[in-house]
């Protein structure tokens, strides 16, 4: 098969979307899959084993080993539940990519209690929830003087980046996932265990209405940029052994390109020049020319202020 015979990958949210392109990529690879997903609605409501099913049997038909893992992601005990079948079916886990999750876009001023709750709550802990207990069985394993192969790959958005106007929640969420993902990179260096994030860009239902369906629609000719299949490829490469090297890294993925995002510096420094602490006045003669020039940060839908 490929670089990745015999590891064992789980793959959330893989019933359909990325999650389902991403899973085949890898068993493509020779990884033997559990294909987690709860089958929601992409508003999240509902729950259907049916599309998990689907990807299983397709896994198969191409002589791929596949189990279904139908759970949410967000809970722990259906997370614990999923990593127990990984390693009772197939004996180990290397791979775990986190994927699965939902919108509910509202306007900041706009958004319910309840809106804000359950996106954070199916990315940010969908996303805790395996890495915590991956990373715990990587760790006993590595104790114990086992070897170790493990690669955690967690899906963020370039929502993140800019904030994104009318998805607070998960704009929210998706820098939540970035920095827990540099923190686990961290903490798992030692173990030889990789966290890398991907902000990808593909045509799904997430996107098949709105106003990026147009943006995102298949075009009559020619390469298909927004194809969710060009994905796949980045995230087989992120679990390979040539990839040990690549950790606590973000990389924005669609198309035919691969992006790595810049570290985060720390950009302009002021220093008052008096010695005694900042007043409001020595603030604004310093800071306040400095903003006079700078462009706020605006998506396209923004208007700036005056
Ligand atoms: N499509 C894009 O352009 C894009 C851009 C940036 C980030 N993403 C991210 O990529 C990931 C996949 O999105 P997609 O576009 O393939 O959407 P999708 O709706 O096609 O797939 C998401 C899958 O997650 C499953 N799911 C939802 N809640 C779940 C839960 N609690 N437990 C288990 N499974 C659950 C759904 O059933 C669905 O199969 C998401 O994290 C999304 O935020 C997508």
């Amino acid at each position: 098969m490929g670089d990745l015979d015999g590891k064992v990958a789980i793959v959330t949210g893989a019933g359909r979307g990325l999650g389902r392109v991403e899973a085949i990529a890898l068993a493509k690879q020779g990884a033997r899959l559990v294909i987690n997903d709860l089958g929601t609605t992409s508003v999240g409501s509902g729950a259907d084993e049916e599309p998990a099913q689907q990807v299983v049997e397709e896994i198969k038909a191409f002589g791929g080993e596949a189990i279904v893992a139908f759970g949410d992601v967000a809970s722990w005990d259906d997370t614990a539940a999923m990593i127990r079948k990984a390693v009772d079916t197939f004996g180990d886990l290397n791979i775990v990519v986190n994927n699965a999750g939902f919108l509910r876009d509202r306007m900041i001023f706009s958004m319910t209690e309840e809106e804000f709750d359950s996106v954070i709550r199916v990315h940010l802990k969908g996303h805790f929830c395996s890495m915590r207990l991956a990373t715990e069985y990587w760790r006993k394993k590595a104790k114990a003087g086992e070897t170790v192969y493990g690669r955690l790959v967690s899906t963020s958005s370039e929502a993140f980046l800019f904030g994104s106007v009318g998805q607070p929640n998960y704009a929210a969420a998706k820098a939540g996932i970035t920095a827990m993902t540099m923190a686990a990179a961290q903490a798992m260096i030692r173990y030889g265990v990789t966290a890398n994030v991907i902000c990808p860009r593909a045509r799904t239902r997430m996107n098949d209405s709105g106003p990026y369906a147009a943006l995102f629609a298949k075009p009559e000719s020619g390469f298909d940029v927004y194809d969710p299949e060009n994905i796949g490829p980045f995230v087989a490469y992120l679990a390979s052994p040539q990839a040990q090297r690549i950790s606590g890294e973000v990389f924005v993925v669609w198309g035919k390109q691969v992006t790595v995002v810049g570290r985060p510096t720390l950009e302009t420094r002021f220093e008052n020049t008096a010695d005694a602490p900042w007043t409001v006045d020595a603030l604004h003669q310093q800071l306040g020319p400095h903003f006079q020039q700078r462009e706020p940060v605006l998506d396209g839908f923004s208007v700036p202020p005056q």
